[in-house]
């Protein structure tokens, strides 16, 4: 028996060797990056004359900056400060390189990234695989090796590849493969953000294990709205696919499933909670899309959460997954370490006030996780103890309408 148990552990830790190999090796995302990333928030406002308060200029990513080291955002976890599309000048220079938008841009790139690293933050930019961008600016195909090293002298930090206007699916794999090799020829340590499966999707099933190989995290599905239907669409397709996605997912290589949109303004208390509680459980990258100048106390407090962030950023990497729908329940669960589990009970019920759910504890860890006995703390929608339980005990959970209780369990 303890001879079996010796090669059962044997071979698990030969696969995750192998794993590990195989992801991208940058050596960077070894847990989900954090940070804020203007495109749901913001999008494509270019008119500063008009707007010059939301307009995709330099003057909104160094107020953002300043919001993230001033306001406890950093110190928090959130580190990268990116920008999306819409930040170039509709053509390329005399030398062919990719160039901001002069008017909106007055420091460049170069002097942007500057002020963020002053501000112990990191600096992201986007760019697209095809001839141009979603929203039509210049995109690097045929310019791979020039954007990569473009970025780097810039001093960037993270690129966006996006994956719009590609002539061909070899193509789009071709050109997301040529600009990972190319940002590691920089020598720069730049994480990189790709939509490569997305785009593959509706024509192709997407080859994960390459993927992982070339990319630190990247897009599945649509793109994130400010609404409730948006972060529900996003968690059924999550589940509905978790068989080939979340195995994948581990440090240097994550499954994105898109920004958080907590304090903007179509999202809840009790829907906030769950995208923030089932972020945690995706090991979702934690790209914010909101204005950090004006933000709830609520909404501030909920994204700064500790337990929650460190349920997110557990050093073990593995993604959560649903163990269990039952009417308007779903029980969701996280690996993580020192045998521990992060669990969510996530009520989809839209009708009527909270609801209990009741469920035996042997459904966790392959009815491990509590056996003998297990600790529970509530992180979600706030912090409690609520003391230790036996292998057959069952747990009750009171639910409110759209919302997520999360738990974390420990070994005792
Ligand atoms: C696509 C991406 C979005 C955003 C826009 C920008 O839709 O999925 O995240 O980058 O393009 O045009």
């Amino acid at each position: 028996m303890a001879a079996v148990r010796w090669m059962l552990r044997w071979v698990a830790a030969a696969a995750a060797a192998v794993a590990a190999a195989l992801a991208l090796d940058n050596g960077l995302a070894r847990t989900p990056p954090m940070g804020w990333l203007h495109w749901e928030r913001f999008l494509c406002a270019t008119d500063c004359a008009a707007d010059p308060r939301r307009c995709i200029s330099e003057q909104l990513f160094v107020e953002m900056a300043d919001r993230m080291a001033a306001d406890g955002w950093r110190d928090a976890g959130y580190e990268f400060v990116c920008i999306d599309d819409c930040w170039m000048a509709p053509t390329r220079d005399e030398q062919g390189r990719l160039r901001a938008d002069p008017k909106r841009f007055p420091s460049g790139i170069r002097g942007l990234a500057d002020y963020v690293h002053s501000k112990g933050l990191k600096l992201g930019i986007y760019s697209d695989v095809g001839k141009k961008t979603c929203a039509g600016f210049p995109g690097s195909y045929n310019h791979y090796d020039l954007d990569a090293q473009t970025f780097a002298s810039w001093g960037v930090d993270l690129l966006k590849f996006d994956g719009c206007n590609s002539d061909s699916l070899e193509l789009l794999a071709e050109g997301y493969r040529l600009m990972s090799l190319a940002l590691n020829r920089t020598g720069r340590s730049i994480v990189y953000s790709c939509e490569w499966p997305f785009y593959l999707r509706p024509l192709q099933q997407p080859n994960y294990t390459e993927i992982k190989q070339y990319c630190n995290h990247w897009r599945n599905f649509y793109d994130v709205y400010d609404s409730w239907s948006s972060i529900k669409s996003i968690l059924d397709w999550t589940a509905l696919h978790q068989d080939t996605i979340v195995k994948i997912a581990g440090p240097g290589g994550w499954n994105d499933p898109d920004m958080l949109v907590i304090g903007n303004f179509g999202l809840s208390w009790e829907q906030s909670v769950t995208q923030m509680a089932m972020w945690a459980i995706m090991a979702a990258p934690l790209f914010m899309s909101n204005d950090l100048r004006r933000i709830s106390p609520e909404a501030k407090c909920l994204l700064q959460n500790r337990e929650v962030i460190a349920i997110n950023q557990d050093p073990l990497g593995k993604q959560g997954y649903q163990l269990f729908k039952d009417r308007n329940f779903q029980l969701w669960e996280r690996p993580l370490s020192e045998r521990a589990y992060a669990v969510a009970v996530l009520n989809q019920q839209e009708i009527g006030g909270p609801q209990n759910f009741t469920f035996s504890l042997t459904l966790l860890g392959n009815g491990l996780a509590c056996n003998p006995a297990c600790s529970i703390r509530q992180v979600l929608p706030a912090s409690r103890d609520w003391g230790v339980y036996g292998w057959i005990s069952s747990l009750s959970v009171e639910v409110n309408p759209t919302g997520t209780v999360l738990l974390k369990v420990l070994p005792v």
